[in-house]
């Protein structure tokens, strides 16, 4: 995020509050190259951040009182007291950033309300992590105004658990981890159980490549059924298996544990992705690390065929972003994120940006569906202080 963008932000501020903000914070979307829906599973993922941020100008109150304002409303700040916050109470976008005032305190941290406005760029219900860009700008915010000195992990857990128990979406810890900790040029290699971290340089440009998002413009919602449904049965599963997770089960044991799990059908394709998945994270993880980047592109579909076939979360949008990209002549594509609508994610080489944007347009035309919107993401900085 630029320094224009504070700017603005910082304007607005003192236009709705009537004082300079404290400072202003940043934090971004994302993007997932592998790794779905492992996260609840104690597996792998690796996400990289987008240029796409939620911005916020931030001031501490000592009142008790919490105001906060988007650039998206035209009404004025809603004001509620940090005493009242309570989970469930609110179904409106300010659920995200009180919640993680809720979820400080409930942790012990004594904060005693601020003024927030935000702004932000990253597509929402397009499965790049809108919401925990938006908890993570005002965790971090919070964290700095307060002089809390948490790490960007324990902000993320907060923020997770903001979102699991106040907004009440049963999401993993992937999307906010990503936000508080990606870094410029790399993908983040994620280990959800310890959340151990590793930067993996991941800089295509310089390897004559580029990748895509692609954004269906098919919303979708993790508070609802279908997200908590996979996680249920991925818990069943486990507890089948008698393992903690299902990242317990090696992917060496995956024949067995599918015989184990006998005729239950649904259950044995939601283990056998969850186990291929934490595989092909290694797999990519080696590849990028050897320098062999071009190979992930065939890993990228192997996923994409498992999210749909086996986890089944795609949906025809998405799935005709991949055949088509693949068709003219991509590296590799796959959906990103929690699925049932949002992006996909296409490798391909420089000179072929335009025929494969070219080509999913038209097919989206031909079928149909509503427009995509399409374009380069370049692994961009984590959450961070901008003015
Ligand atoms: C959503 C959730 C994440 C993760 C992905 C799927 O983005 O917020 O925790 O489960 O779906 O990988």
């Amino acid at each position: 995020m630029g320094e224009a963008v504070a700017e603005t932000v910082g304007e607005r501020f003192r236009e709705l509050y009537g004082a300079e903000p404290e400072g202003v914070w940043a934090a971004p979307g994302r993007v997932n190259l592998i790794g779905e829906h492992t996260d609840y599973n104690d597996g792998f993922v690796m996400p990289f951040a987008l240029p796409h941020t939620a911005v916020a100008a931030v001031s501490r109150r000592d009142d008790g009182i919490l105001r906060l304002h988007s650039a998206d409303i035209a009404a004025g700040p809603v004001e509620l007291r940090v005493a009242d916050l309570a989970p469930g109470s609110d179904k409106a976008w300010t659920a995200y950033p009180s919640g993680v005032v809720w979820a400080l305190r409930e942790a012990g941290h004594e904060l005693t309300g601020a003024d927030v406005h935000l702004a932000s760029t990253v597509p929402s219900g397009a499965g790049l992590s809108s919401s925990a860009a938006l908890e993570v700008v005002v965790a971090l915010a919070l964290n700095d105004l307060y002089s809390l000195g948490l790490r960007g992990w324990q902000l993320a857990r907060l923020c997770q658990r903001a979102e699991n128990v106040y907004v009440g979406a049963p999401v993993g810890i992937m999307d906010q981890t990503a936000s508080a900790c990606c870094e410029a040029g790399h993908a983040l290699f994620l280990d959800t159980r310890d959340l151990s971290q590793r930067q993996i340089p991941f800089d295509l440009a310089a390897e004559g490549m580029r990748l895509l998002v692609v954004d269906t413009r098919v919303k979708h919602s993790h508070s609802e059924g279908e997200y908590g449904k996979r996680r249920a049965g991925c818990e069943k599963g486990a507890a089948l298996l008698g393992v903690d997770a299902l990242r317990d089960v090696p992917y060496a044991d995956l024949d067995a544990a599918l015989e184990r799990l006998g005729d239950e059908e649904e259950i044995r394709r939601l283990v056998r992705h969850i186990v291929t998945e934490n595989e092909r994270v290694e797999r990519v993880v080696s590849l990028l690390e050897s320098g062999d980047t071009r190979a992930i592109g065939p890993v990228l579909v192997e996923g994409h065929a498992s999210l749909r076939d086996d986890f089944r979360i795609s949906c025809p949008e998405l799935d005709l972003v991949v055949d088509t990209a693949l068709a003219a002549g991509a590296l590799g594509a796959r959906m990103t994120g929690g699925g049932f609508g949002g992006s996909a994610i296409v490798l391909v080489e420089a000179a072929d940006v335009e025929p494969v944007t070219r080509a999913v347009r038209d097919a989206f035309a031909a079928a149909g569906f509503k427009t995509p919107r399409t374009f380069e993401a370049v692994p961009s900085a984590g959450a961070r202080r901008a003015g």
